[in-house]
């Protein structure tokens, strides 16, 4: 048995939330917990679950298999995620990760000899506005982080620096270059969701638009110029 009776307990703690008959819909969270208590899914873990949930162990692995937050291999003391989704991608996402790869000196999908830290992609993080950025899981505490707005080598050498001298987990609001001059963990504050806010984007969608020679006319125009 590889589950200890306080991970059961929470589990169950999780089961119970849900309507008599209903218990497998507690499967994300539980997955989260299993996790949590050992760096990643391992099968035994999963198969445990499944007898818990009343579940084929082959049901379980299919969760597990599709959402990209849960892992089926150990990670580092270090999770790094960079976010190559469109939106990042079209500001620098492929220079920010070719720039963490060579300094970590591993390959995307890997992890350094020393267990310290891994690499990997991941899908939009919701901070498109302040791309590229990356999400950092540290394995210890569970915690999560952003660092956004990495579009220079020296910006990724600043989070890895950060990590480095213990000060990247001190708070986990937003993390830009500039809103840490002294490189001490400050948040970039005011604390904001992510570069996700409306007035935020349409803000860089309207510079944007007004650097164009081509206006963009409203649908209405639009039908109006088509049907003459
Ligand atoms: S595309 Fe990277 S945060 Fe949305």
């Amino acid at each position: 048995m590889v589950l200890s009776e306080s991970v059961r307990a929470e589990i169950k703690k999780w089961m119970d939330l849900y309507p008599a008959g209903r218990q497998r819909s507690a499967i994300l969270p539980a997955l989260y917990v299993i996790q949590r208590e050992f760096g990643y899914c391992q099968v035994d873990a999963q198969n445990e679950l499944a007898e818990m949930l009343e579940l084929e162990p082959a049901e379980v692995g299919a969760v597990v298999d599709f959402y990209h937050m849960f892992h089926t291999e150990p990670k580092g003391e270090y999770h790094v995620e960079v976010c190559t989704n469109v939106p990042c991608m079209l500001r620098g996402a492929g220079k920010c990760m070719h720039e963490f790869e060579e300094k970590l000196g591993i390959h995307h999908g890997e992890t350094t000899a020393d267990d310290k830290y891994s690499l990997d992609h991941m899908e939009c993080l919701g901070s498109c506005g302040t791309a590229p950025m990356v999400s950092v899981t540290e394995r210890k505490t569970g915690q999560i982080r952003y660092f956004e707005e990495l579009d220079a080598p020296e910006a990724v050498q600043k989070v890895l620096d950060l990590i480095a001298a213990g000060k990247a987990f001190k708070t986990l609001e937003r993390w830009t270059p500039s809103g840490d001059p002294k490189l001490d963990g400050k948040a970039a504050g005011p604390y904001r969701i992510g570069g996700m806010e409306p007035r935020y984007l349409t803000a860089r969608v309207l510079r944007r638009t007004a650097t164009r020679s081509t206006p963009i006319l409203p649908m209405a125009a639009m039908r109006r110029q088509s049907a003459c």
